[in-house]
């Protein structure tokens, strides 16, 4: 058996690394995304050949799927070895599985979203998009990765997020030999939240990530809720000193690996003259201090409730006004789903009322940016004094370790206890509750009155922390593990 790092490798995630389109005049278009988990999965896939499976999403992508069929494409921006493979889903089976379970419902147990007493129903519309979106979508996953492991049983399975949850079964189905790793890049919440779905639902989400070998998440935390939820769902035996759940004669480890960034690429990106342009007109117009969100603009992000704290900053600390600016750059997501769709307006509309309650000709209280433009971000990241993660839930908020990174001001970070990224880097951020609106008020207040001292020491630590335990680790960490499970097989 080859060594984990030159093991043939399939990928699967329900969005590709590459996004094919059409641009305002029709050509078509093909660009590398800038998610996090493409940057994270770049170490393993200099060594070993990849294949990249992932839905097509836009028409262009399904085309794309047609031409190329199972033989995939060659994906050279990504790694010499990657090939793409974009697998075409019903557009109704599509539109059921990422907008009625996986974004809003799965998403919002998973964060906490629900206001439970009146929202979610689970009437036979849900029932119907879970059986003709979901499990459909699932299994056009299922059968993209079984047709892949029929040529190369070999191979290691990697797949990603809650878009996937019951193709697993389906994989071991007809490869019980196969080695299976699932990555969870969302918070696990508490077993009797996941009481809201049904039982044969909820049970069947659990069986599939139990099909595979390692399931993998964030934080300690999470790892610890899936736990508890075999064993207060399903009565399965768990060991949370093992990490380690048992179903059906196998042994499931169930691991956390905090996933980082790549620093000396962000070190590299900062010195970029893309960025140097962003640059030039933020330090043109920046008052003397510079708060800072960057976020898609999803219900977990908290954005609302950060304006509130920064209106009621402005209204007890008159001596801010025109010396501050808010500058929050917001990528607009998921706009098919009717709560994300909503809270984007929510947000317009708060940003103009406190711009007009405190603004004037000369001064915006809040500068709204809605746009996705990682140059622009990181720009942002050189220069803010206070960037605030204020997230109800958020599985690791990579924002919180990108921008400390580069920035040149010795900012403060403002960070939730709700995010992964606490568990690193919480003793040396200004920690928050995310509802606690009079906590984030005092916070910012606390940032902006900060020693330069005091600020210097605690960017230093958190730098310290994102360099030491970087991306290298996250994966070296997980091989590591997959190499010591697929021994004791
Ligand atoms: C989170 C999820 C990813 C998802 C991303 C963007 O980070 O963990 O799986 O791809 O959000 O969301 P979208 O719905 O646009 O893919």
């Amino acid at each position: 058996m080859p060594p984990v790092d030159e093991t043939p490798l399939i990928l699967v995630s329900n969005r590709g690394p590459i996004t094919f389109d059409r641009d305002a005049s029709g050509e078509p278009t093909r660009e590398r995304g800038g998610g996090g988990l493409v940057t994270a999965l770049l170490g393993l896939l200099e060594h070993a050949p990849a294949l990249w499976i992932s839905a097509a999403i836009t028409e262009e992508e399904r085309e794309v799927a047609s031409d190329h069929g199972a033989a995939g494409f060659p994906m050279d921006e990504i790694g010499r070895k990657t090939r793409g493979l974009l697998v075409d889903i019903d557009e109704e089976a599509y539109d059921l599985y990422y907008n009625t379970v996986a974004n809003p419902l799965l998403w919002f147990i998973q964060h906490y979203l629900w206001d439970l007493s009146n929202h979610p129903d689970i009437r036979q519309e849900e029932l119907d998009a879970w059986e003709n979106g979901y499990l459909v979508a699932n299994t056009a996953f299922a059968d993209a990765i079984i047709a892949q492991l029929d040529a190369q049983p070999g191979a290691l399975v990697m797949m990603h997020d809650y878009h996937l949850y019951t193709a697993p079964e389906e994989v071991r189905r007809a490869h019980p030999d196969a080695f299976l790793h699932f990555f969870v890049h969302i918070p696990w919440s508490q077993p009797d939240y996941w009481r809201v779905l049904p039982p044969h639902i909820r049970e069947h989400i659990v069986r599939g990530l139990l099909s595979c070998d390692i399931v993998a998440f964030h934080t300690r935390r999470y790892a610890r809720n899936f736990l508890m939820t075999c064993e207060d769902l399903l009565g399965l035996p768990v060991s949370y000193d093992r990490g380690s759940v048992r179903v059906d004669g196998r042994t499931v480890w169930i691991r956390s690996y905090p996933i980082s960034v790549n620093a000396p690429m962000f070190d590299d990106l900062a010195a970029s003259t893309e960025v140097k342009a962003h640059e030039a007109p933020l330090l043109r117009r920046r008052r003397q201090h510079l708060i800072v969100r960057v976020d898609r603009t999803d219900l977990s992000k908290n954005i609302l409730r950060g304006f509130k704290a920064y209106d009621a900053l402005l209204d007890e600390h008159p001596e801010f006004r025109e010396d501050i600016t808010f500058v929050a750059l917001l990528q607009p997501s998921r706009q098919d789903v009717v709560e994300y769709a909503t809270y984007l307006e929510k947000i317009r509309q708060r940003v103009s009322y406190i711009n007009t309650k405190h603004g004037n000709t000369d001064w915006m209280p809040i500068d709204l940016r809605i746009q996705s433009n990682i140059h622009a971000a990181v720009a942002l990241y050189k220069h803010y004094d206070v960037l605030l993660v204020n997230a109800v839930f958020d599985g690791m908020n990579l924002v919180a370790k990108e921008a400390p990174l580069v920035n040149e001001r010795d900012g403060v970070l403002i960070l939730s206890e709700n995010v992964g990224a606490h568990e690193e880097l919480g003793s040396y951020a200004i920690s928050v509750n995310p509802f606690d609106v009079r906590a984030q008020t005092d916070a910012l207040y606390e940032a902006l009155s900060m020693s330069s001292a005091e600020r210097a020491a605690r960017a230093r630590s958190i730098q310290e922390v994102v360099r030491e335990k970087d991306i290298v680790r996250w994966l070296d960490d997980q091989v590591a593990d997959i190499q010591a499970k697929r021994e004791a097989l």
